[in-house]
């Protein structure tokens, strides 16, 4: 995201020096309509950025939203911004406007990062991005995908599960570090969605590197992350482009040419694999095969797309509602209670989530309270337009405070709070779009679903096999890492395995026999009733699967993917 405060400093000499040769310019060129937003007042020339030094933008925001209203604009040096802080406002900037604000303004550095918006979250409205986005969806992120993908999830989930007992065994009075263990495991996903295997390392003839895992995740993931908030004050003086800043083009292009070697080596060798014959169902063997009219830069921008989005947003709301469930233990009693009565000795998986509101819950008031992407991608009006009421120039960058929505008072009591029981009320009932988390409209995520099913799952895993409580000193542990919410420590935690789990493990064990000893009772009925040339269940049902948990996972997925056509 496109806010960094920190060389304010820097450019306010700069600007004493040069601006009025170039003042009189920009004020021409700026368009002027009656009734816009009301103005958050600030200084000349620089506007409101030294009210933004602290780096939480979407946090000044929402205070601002308390004293100016939902809508109001600041100006960013030579920029000005809308803000908008309401769920209503939101939806309208994001369906009913969108044609007038369809295109993103990015800032330096994301331009370098994201080869000129060669990606589907980052591109403009268009063609291409349509394209791309069916691409992502077909292969990786929709309903049947993620059908398909489903081994991947289930081994991750039980990896981190196995982890977690092994420290437990050994360590049982250590705090655990949850992070670094979902960390890995969601990366290996990452990989196997994206490139049909897990990676050890990989030799980058270009770079002349080897790269090991921990190096290939710096790389792909946590460079491009910071990277992302790199600052350069030309970004608000557009008027000072041509002022060199070599230090921060160096750093944020070396990132970037070192994430393309590396994706490209990546893809280089599922090529080979695919000419020796082993064709994968990932996204790698799917954009080879149908999108041949992608330019070697953008299928490399697509499939790292795929790696840095899976390996992140989950992340940071998985660890989010730990640290709430380990400070709030009502809360966690109640959900472990939710999961005995409705999984007994089987583990949560996938399937059981829809008779499970409260984990639900637990997962829309983590992405409420702490949404991981806090503010959307800066928009920019290309036409004049309208929201709340107000004339908003062409011209103006559009921000969507998702934060500040979600922290609105009229819409939400005590926002502050961590409440999953206010999703169990009333009409917010389990509406995935509520809290405006994954965004909306014709943008909306495209990974909703995954990030939902792993998250639920693994939370209802974690909470179901261990008891959880803070470590010491942990609950104050809430900084995040500037203007992201990702938590800028990890959460530790002490964990107890719980009591019944070894029994559950027992039932499981049991149940597995008896499942497996039904099958082949089934089988051996299905096998005679072919002969028969009769198609009906043993259950009496004709042509559906046996399995009714099938089905409703089935449906969870469906009406999930049909919010994300249709918002
Ligand atoms: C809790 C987890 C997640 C949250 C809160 C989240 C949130 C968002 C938001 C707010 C947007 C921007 C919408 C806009 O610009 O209007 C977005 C876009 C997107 N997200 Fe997610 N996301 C999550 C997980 C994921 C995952 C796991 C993936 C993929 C692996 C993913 C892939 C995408 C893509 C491809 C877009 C671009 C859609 C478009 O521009 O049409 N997201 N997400």
């Amino acid at each position: 995201m496109d806010f960094s405060f920190l060389n304010v400093g820097v450019a306010t000499v700069a600007l004493g020096i040069i601006t009025p040769v170039f003042v009189g310019r920009v004020f021409l060129n700026q368009k002027t309509l009656p009734n816009t937003p009301p103005a958050v007042p600030g200084l000349p020339l620089i506007g409101n950025l030294l009210q933004l030094k602290e780096k939480k933008p979407h946090q000044t925001f929402a205070k601002w939203a308390e004293a100016y209203g939902p809508i109001y604009s600041i100006k960013t040096g030579a920029s000005t911004v809308v803000v908008l802080n309401s769920t209503e406002l939101a939806k309208e900037a994001m369906v009913t406007r969108f044609s007038s604000i369809s295109t993103r303004k990015l800032s330096k550095a994301l331009t370098v990062l994201t080869s000129d918006k060669n990606m589907v979250a980052m591109s403009d409205y268009g063609d291409f991005h349509k394209m791309v986005k069916r691409y992502i969806l077909t292969s990786v992120l929709g309903a049947n995908a993620q059908k398909r993908n489903r081994s991947h999830r289930d081994t991750m989930i039980e990896n981190t599960l196995s982890q977690l007992h092994a420290e437990v065994k050994h360590n049982p009075l250590e705090a655990v570090n949850l992070r670094e263990i979902f960390k890995a495991e969601l990366f290996r996903l990452a990989l196997k969605q994206a490139l049909g295997k897990d990676v050890e390392s990989i030799y980058v003839e270009e770079l002349g590197i080897k790269f090991s895992k921990q190096e290939i995740f710096n790389v792909l993931v946590i460079d491009p992350m910071m990277g992302a908030i790199e600052v350069d004050w030309r970004d608000f003086f557009p008027y000072l482009r041509w002022v060199p800043n070599r230090s921060m083009e160096m750093k944020v292009q070396q990132m970037a040419v070192r994430k393309a070697a590396v994706t490209k080596a990546l893809i280089e060798e599922q090529k080979r694999r695919i000419a020796s014959g082993e064709n994968i169902d990932c996204y790698v063997d799917f954009l080879l095969s149908e999108g041949n009219t992608l330019t070697e830069e953008q299928l490399t921008m697509l499939v790292w797309e795929a790696i840095i989005e899976t390996s992140d947003t989950t992340l940071v709301t998985t660890e989010w509602a730990m640290y709430e469930l380990g400070k709030n233990p009502k809360c966690q009693d109640r959900l472990y209670r939710e999961i005995q009565e409705i999984c007994g000795n089987q583990k949560v998986t996938e399937e059981h989530l829809p008779q499970l509101p409260y984990l639900t819950a637990v997962f829309h008031e983590t992405l409420r309270r702490h949404s991981p992407v806090p503010i959307i991608p800066l928009r920019y009006a290309h036409e004049d337009t309208q929201l709340g009421g107000y004339n908003i120039p062409s011209g103006s960058e559009i921000a969507i405070n998702i934060y500040g929505c979600n922290m609105d008072r009229k819409e939400w009591p005590e926002p502050e709070k961590w409440k999953p029981e206010r999703f169990l009320e009333g009409k917010k009932d389990m509406d995935l779009f509520k809290t405006m988390a994954f965004g909306g409209g014709k943008r909306v995520c495209a990974g909703a679903l995954q990030a939902m099913l792993i998250s639920c799952t693994s939370i209802g895993r974690l909470v179901q096999e261990f008891q959880w409580r803070l470590d010491e000193g942990e609950e104050e542990n809430v900084d995040t890492v500037q203007l992201t919410t990702h938590k800028l420590h990890p959460m530790k935690a002490i964990i107890a395995t719980r009591e019944n789990y070894s029994l559950q493990v027992q039932g499981v064990e049991e149940e597995k026999e008896e499942e497996e000893e039904e099958e082949e009772e089934e089988v051996e009925e299905e096998e005679e009733n072919d002969k028969q040339g009769d198609q009906t269940t043993p259950d009496g049902r004709i042509g559906e699967p046996s399995s009714s948990r099938m089905r409703s996972c089935q449906e969870f997925a469906e009406i999930v993917s049909d919010r994300i056509r249709t918002t």
